[in-house]
């Protein structure tokens, strides 16, 4: 990440972000959600093998999915879910994953909700996650004009 020297100055708005001054500053403002495919395919494959040596033994994939999914953590920030795997999970030892390996495990749990793709890997950054909303695809009505 570059130092964004220009922005100390650019607005008093932008002032308020640079407590947490990330390269995704700007971007914060502009709500994101999971359907915008804020995660890689890669990124979740390596996901999926984590969970299925770290996680299967207790989980059905199906628990983090449907009904189940969408009323603990729709439209909750992706942050949320990122300390809650990284803090509570795995449950017997909770903590002891990377953040590199929560944030992919994490990728996968949005590939089992049907999320969408995209080009660019979701980083382990609780100031980018915040600014991604949780959005399930049952929840998001298309917007019919
Ligand atoms: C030793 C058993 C065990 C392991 C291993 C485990 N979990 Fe859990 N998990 C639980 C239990 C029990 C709960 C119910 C909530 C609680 O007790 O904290 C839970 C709850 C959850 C939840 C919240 C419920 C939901 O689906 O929305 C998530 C997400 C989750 N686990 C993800 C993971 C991930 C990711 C891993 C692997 C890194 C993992 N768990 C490994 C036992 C486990």
């Amino acid at each position: 990440m570059k130092p964004q020297l220009l922005i100390g100055v650019a607005s008093p708005l932008i002032l308020s972000v640079v407590v947490s001054a990330t390269a995704c500053a700007q971007k914060a403002r502009t709500e994101r959600t999971t359907l915008a495919g804020v995660y890689s395919e890669p990124q979740a494959a390596r996901g999926q093998d984590l969970y299925a040596g770290m996680c299967k033994s207790c989980h059905a994939a199906a628990t983090h999915t449907g009904v189940a999914f969408e009323k603990s953590w729709n439209g909750h920030p992706l942050s949320e879910l990122f300390g809650f795997i990284s803090t509570r999970m795995p449950k017997n030892e909770p903590g002891s994953l990377a953040p590199e390996e929560y944030i992919d495990v994490l990728a996968y749990l949005l590939k089992l909700n049907q999320m969408p793709a995209g080009p660019a890997e979701l980083p382990p950054d609780t100031t980018v996650l915040g600014a991604i909303r949780i959005q399930t695809h049952a929840a998001a009505k298309p917007p019919i004009r």
